[in-house]
């Protein structure tokens, strides 16, 4: 039986304090590029400020945790649960969404102040022996964290595409190109009842489950994503402008907002480059496709003649492989997706970008919301939303799972969303 990361069967509390201890110094390294201004201005209303991510996930751990669970816990700023609630109903009113940009006091110095302040308490009650359900919600924190640590960086990236000077986050020499394209192979799969969802040991959120049994019928599963040179093939042919490869909503998207390429693209000089967490960048012909919208991934896929996969095909292939990928680790990863590396079979299946599925996020059956707040986490958000699987360059590096379910609205485009393509066999 795999150990509870937060209650190891010796010292239980070493471990628990280590993991804590990493996740969280890990938000304030990701951050430390940033100055106050980067980290309090909002560029959307998707977006979120670096600083209030920095408080949010703190304040998930002061209001879940502390509060409840230690009597003499000294709450930092009884205004903070009002500014970092993100969107728990029955923990109170919040500062409305797209007004997260407005506050700029408190200063990203007193939020680092509030974070030392929870993470003396934390400690505190880590230390004192964790028994469930509070370890498991401490370890929700912690994820809930490298979830906040993702956004952080697809936050600042569009915040950055904002400003005319391109920023650089990080290190702005242009990454090596990788010169051969890959022919794409299919890999098959056969038909049949499977089962898919966690359903053992281990972290996951209460979307990823029941596991459950569900019909696939045979297929076969691109062995990497779709390129950044064939998203070229795709504009080059009208792809943008023909009405019959679009869902009628993603041909509005289209009229309204005037997408010709994906979020970040810009062609300069007969060049198309693309803004990056290393400034703006040419494109990497070989490199994954980001920043498209669930509408475009699927009329990529009219397009080419085929479709995107279902969650079901996805997971059941994923099975079949290693989950190495291109993750941000800590920040000091590539931050922006790699090449298929050489070989044969599935590829890029972790990391690099979250691939759309053609499955909206419902519920699987069975499913029920955890009791209390955090049941506000994931279940009421089942509706006009697609999943997305794999992690991305920018995800915390052993954040996802292969049940791991991401879900976006089909019109997003800010998170390193790419695709895979799928056939009938
Ligand atoms: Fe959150």
């Amino acid at each position: 039986m795999a150990a509870h990361p937060l209650r190891k069967a010796v010292a239980p509390h070493v471990d628990a304090l280590g993991l804590y201890a990493r996740v969280r110094a890990e938000s304030e390294a990701l951050a430390a590029p940033l100055s106050d201004a980067d980290a309090t201005v909002q560029s959307m209303p998707d977006a979120s400020p670096a600083k209030w991510h920095l408080a949010h996930t703190t304040w998930f751990f002061e209001t879940m945790a502390l509060k409840p669970n230690v009597p003499e816990y000294r709450v930092f700023d009884e205004t903070y649960n009002f500014l970092f609630n993100s969107y728990y109903e029955s923990v109170g009113d919040r500062q409305p969404r797209p007004r997260r940009g407005m506050i700029t006091r408190p200063s990203l110095d007193e939020i680092l102040a509030y974070r030392a302040h929870v993470d003396a308490a934390m400690e505190q009650l880590i230390d004192s022996g964790l028994q469930r359900p509070l370890a498991d919600l401490i370890e929700l924190g912690l994820h809930h964290e490298q979830q906040h640590q993702e956004l952080l960086l697809t936050d600042i990236l569009h915040l950055f595409a904002q400003n005319p000077l391109k920023p650089a986050y990080r290190d702005p020499a242009p990454l090596p190109v990788v010169e051969t394209p890959r022919e794409t192979a299919y890999v098959p799969f056969d038909g049949g009842i499977i089962e898919i969802g966690h359903g053992g040991e281990g972290f996951a959120y209460d979307c990823e489950g029941p596991r459950h049994q569900t019909l696939i019928r045979p297929f076969r599963l691109a062995d990497r994503c779709v390129t950044n040179a064939e998203w070229l093939e795709f504009m080059a042919d009208g792809g943008y402008r023909d009405p019959l490869l679009w869902l009628s909503d993603g041909w509005a998207q289209i009229l309204e907002h005037r997408w010709a390429a994906p979020l970040y693209w810009e062609e300069r000089d007969g060049e198309w480059g693309s803004m990056t967490l290393r400034g703006f960048q040419p494109i990497d012909p070989n490199a994954p496709v980001a920043h498209v919208s669930y509408f475009e991934a699927d009329a990529f896929a009219s397009w080419a003649g085929k479709r995107l996969p279902t969650e079901a095909e996805w997971e059941h292939a994923s099975l079949t492989i290693d989950m190495d990928g291109v993750f941000a680790d800590g920040g000091a990863g590539r931050l922006r997706p790699a090449p298929a590396k050489a070989g044969t079979g599935l590829r890029q299946m972790f990391g690099d970008v979250w691939e759309w599925t053609q499955s909206p996020f419902t519920p699987y059956p069975g499913f029920r919301a955890a009791e209390g707040a955090v049941g506000e986490y994931n279940g009421k958000f089942m509706c006009g939303q697609f999943v997305l699987r794999g992690g991305s360059c920018a995800t915390p590096t052993g954040h996802v799972r292969p049940t791991y379910r991401n879900f976006f609205q089909p019109d997003k485009r800010w998170q390193f969303s790419g695709l895979r393509l799928a056939e009938d066999a």
